[in-house]
C-alpha cells in the first residue's frame, strides 16, 4: 500500500498561506509580466539545470530575436544556438526549436492546453507540462522539480530518495492533493519561490517561513535532514590537448561538432583525446585526422569544464599550420570575425579568449 502523506492536513490553510505569500513577496522576474504560454514555455526551459539569475539577461536577448512561435520557428539552428551559447545543455534549445515549428504547423500557432498534447512535444516532460498548464492556462496540475520535492520533502516529512527517478511520482501525487484549484499558477509559482527564497538546500529559512505553521521537518527540527538524496553516479573524467592551431593567414581552425550527442553541434577547436594519445605523438594523430602537418608550441591554458556525467580537463596548445591540405568535412579556418558569429559551448569560449 503506498504511503499517504496528507491525511488531515490543512490544506485550504495551506493553500491561502502560500499564495498569500507569493502574490506579496514575488520577484519580479521578466517572464511574469503577462501570461502567455510562449513566454512561460521559453523560461521554464531556460529554468531548467540553471538559476534565474543567469536565465534573465538570456530571455530577454531571446525574446528580442525570437519574440512569437513563428519568429523561433523560421530562424535557422545556428541563430537558436548562438542566443543560447554559454546557457549549456544545448538540446533544450535543439529541442525547443522542434517543438515550436511543431506548434505552428499542427496546431495552427497555439500553444495546447491538454496535458496530453503538450506532452508529445519534444522537450517537454511531466514538469514542463505541469509549469505551461499551471502558469499559463490556469490548469491544476504538479510541476515538480527538484526544488519543489525539497519543499515538499519537509512539510510533509517525506523520506524518500529524491535522487531516484520514481520518486517524482510520490510527489505530484502529494502536490495533486493540496493544489488550488482556484489559483494553480500562483500555487505552483509560490512553491518554486519558496524553494528559492527560504526553503534552500542548506540552512532554510525557517523563521521567514509563511507555512512553518504546517512544515513537519521544522516541528521535528530535521528541516537540514531532508530530502534525503543519495549521491549521484561518479562522473568520469576526459583529458583532452586543444590546439589552437593558425595558418598563415593568422586564421584559427575549428570544426562543427557532430550532429548528435554532447554539445551537438556547437563549434569547437580540435581536441586530441589523451587517454589514447600523449603530447609526442599528436602530429601524427592530427595529420591522420586533418590531412595537415601541426607544429605544437607553448601551453596556453587548462581549462576545467564539469558537465552532467564527464568532466573534461582541457589542455590547450598553441599550434601553427606546418603544410598540406585541410580535409575534414566539419572543419575549416575562420577569422576573428568569422568566430565572432558561431556558437561555442562555454569551456571553448575560454579558450576563444585567448586568441
Ligand atoms: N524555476 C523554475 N520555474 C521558475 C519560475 N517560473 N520562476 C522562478 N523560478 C523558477
Amino acid at each position: 500500500m503506498t504511503k499517504t502523506y496528507t491525511d488531515k492536513f490543512p490544506i485550504d490553510a495551506f493553500q491561502q498561506n502560500l499564495i498569500e505569500w507569493f502574490q506579496r513577496e514575488q520577484r519580479d522576474l521578466p517572464w511574469r509580466k503577462e501570461k502567455n504560454a510562449y513566454k512561460t514555455w521559453v523560461s521554464e526551459i531556460m529554468l531548467q539545470q540553471t538559476k534565474v539569475d543567469t536565465v534573465i539577461p538570456y530571455f530577454y536577448d531571446f525574446m528580442d530575436k525570437f519574440p512569437t512561435l513563428e519568429a523561433l520557428a523560421n530562424a535557422s539552428e545556428q541563430e537558436v544556438l548562438k542566443t543560447w551559447e554559454g546557457l549549456g545543455y544545448y538540446s533544450r534549445a535543439r529541442n525547443l526549436q522542434t517543438a515550436v515549428r511543431e506548434v505552428v504547423e499542427d496546431y495552427n500557432g497555439q500553444v495546447p492546453n491538454t496535458a496530453e498534447e503538450l506532452g508529445k512535444l519534444k522537450g517537454i516532460g511531466p514538469y514542463t507540462k505541469g509549469a505551461i498548464l499551471s502558469i499559463a492556462f490556469d490548469i491544476p496540475e504538479p510541476a515538480v522539480d527538484g526544488n519543489v520535492m525539497r519543499v515538499f520533502s519537509r512539510i510533509l516529512k517525506i523520506e524518500e530518495d529524491i535522487a531516484k527517478p520514481s520518486t517524482r511520482k510520490i510527489f505530484e501525487a502529494a502536490v495533486r492533493e493540496l493544489i488550488s484549484e482556484e489559483d494553480p499558477s500562483s500555487f505552483n509559482q509560490g512553491l518554486m519561490e519558496l524553494g528559492a527564497l527560504i526553503c534552500k538546500p542548506k540552512n532554510p529559512d525557517c523563521l521567514l517561513c509563511p507555512v512553518q505553521q504546517y512544515c513537519k521537518a521544522f516541528d521535528e527540527g530535521i528541516e537540514n535532514l531532508l530530502p534525503i538524496k543519495t549521491k549521484g553516479k561518479n562522473k568520469r573524467t576526459e583529458p583532452y590537448a586543444v590546439l589552437l592551431i593558425r595558418d598563415e593567414k593568422g586564421r584559427v581552425l575549428v570544426q562543427q561538432r557532430p550532429e548528435k550527442g554532447l554539445l551537438a553541434n556547437l563549434w569547437e577547436f580540435p581536441m586530441a583525446p589523451l587517454t589514447d594519445l600523449d603530447l609526442q605523438s599528436i602530429p601524427n594523430w592530427f595529420y591522420g585526422e586533418y590531412g595537415i602537418e601541426v607544429e605544437i608550441h607553448e601551453k596556453e591554458k587548462d581549462v576545467r569544464h564539469v558537465f552532467s556525467h564527464i568532466i573534461w580537463e582541457l589542455n590547450a596548445y598553441n599550434a601553427t599550420v606546418l603544410s598540406g591540405d585541410l580535409d575534414h568535412a566539419r572543419a575549416r579556418f575562420c577569422t576573428k570575425e568569422e568566430l565572432d558569429m558561431l556558437p561555442f559551448p562555454v569551456s571553448h569560449q575560454k579558450l576563444l579568449s585567448t586568441l
